[in-house]
């Protein structure tokens, strides 16, 4: 197995046991934002993970989201880690959460690893070798329309007020048999890679939402793109994620609505 996704996989599981952990336990819960949670449990988890990374691959780049950084001068490889994404379920109790490690080759997602501890579901890809659930390989959905897929998307926790997304909400939920809200970027693109979800969209997402997630989602044979179509890049401010099929209807909607919300 590629020696990097072996580490990712290690690691994932170390911070999984601590999420795990924490889970069971009563948390400490405080604010980033007016709804944006951090618990004792992120900064374990991205202190775990980042130390590891740190001893593994003193020469690789880190970015992880409760603010950890390893700069290393022309890093050609660089680890985007959210120690705990769905933070917010985390808090409240509710099992969709996880923790991702994505690692980038010169920009280009080429390894991730993505954990739920709860359920115990390890979601893998590296470059070349396909993606899996478990050891067991994974495929995209065959939906071929968009009137008869089921997507998702995710809503921002800070400067809520100026996301427009409750537009593309309402014309997704027209179009389709519906729109999931399931509070983990890392975990819905997870979803449409192993078919659960056909597609998936959302705005502002960080790098380290999506670095995993999106390496996962085109080895598993999906494709996830800008608003133009072209290659979605970890911390873009727009993506795409999709089972390949419903992708064109998926971008038409998202330029379209664009275009109305620009005009409002
Ligand atoms: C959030 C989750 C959520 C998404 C937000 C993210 P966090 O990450 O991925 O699904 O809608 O945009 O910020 O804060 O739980 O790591
Ligand atoms: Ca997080
Ligand atoms: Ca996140």
């Amino acid at each position: 197995m590629n020696l990097f996704l072996q580490a990712a996989i290690e690691i994932a599981r170390e911070a999984g046991s601590i999420l795990r952990a924490g889970y069971d336990r009563p948390k400490e819960i405080e604010y980033k934002g007016e709804v944006d949670l951090i618990t004792d449990s992120d900064r374990r988890s991205e202190e775990l993970v980042v130390s590891r990374l740190r001893e593994r691959f003193p020469d690789h780049a880190i970015v992880a989201e409760e603010g950890s950084r390893q700069e290393t001068a022309n890093a050609k490889y660089c680890w985007h880690v959210d120690p705990l994404d769905g933070t917010t379920n985390f808090a409240h109790g509710y099992p969709c959460f996880c923790v991702s490690l994505g690692l980038l080759q010169d920009g280009e997602p080429i390894v991730g690893a993505v954990l739920n501890p709860v359920y115990d579901e390890l979601f893998t890809a590296a470059l070349g070798e396909g993606a899996y659930l478990n050891n067991r390989p994974i495929r995209v959905s065959t939906v071929p329309a968009l009137s008869q897929s089921l997507v998702a998307t995710g809503f921002p926790t800070h400067h809520r007020k100026k996301s427009a997304n409750i537009n593309y909400y309402w014309e997704f939920t027209l179009r389709s048999h519906g729109v999931r809200r399931d509070g983990a970027a890392a975990l819905d693109l997870c979803a449409v890679a192993c078919g659960r979800f056909d597609g998936f969209w959302e705005f502002g997402l960080k790098s380290w939402d999506t670095a995993a997630g999106t390496i996962l989602v085109r080895e598993a044979g999906g494709v996830v793109t800008d608003i133009d179509g072209q290659p979605y890049r970890p911390g873009g401010r727009v993506l795409i994620a999709s089972n390949a099929r419903i992708h064109e209807e998926m971008r038409e909607i998202v330029a379209r609505v664009s275009e109305q919300v620009a005009k409002a």
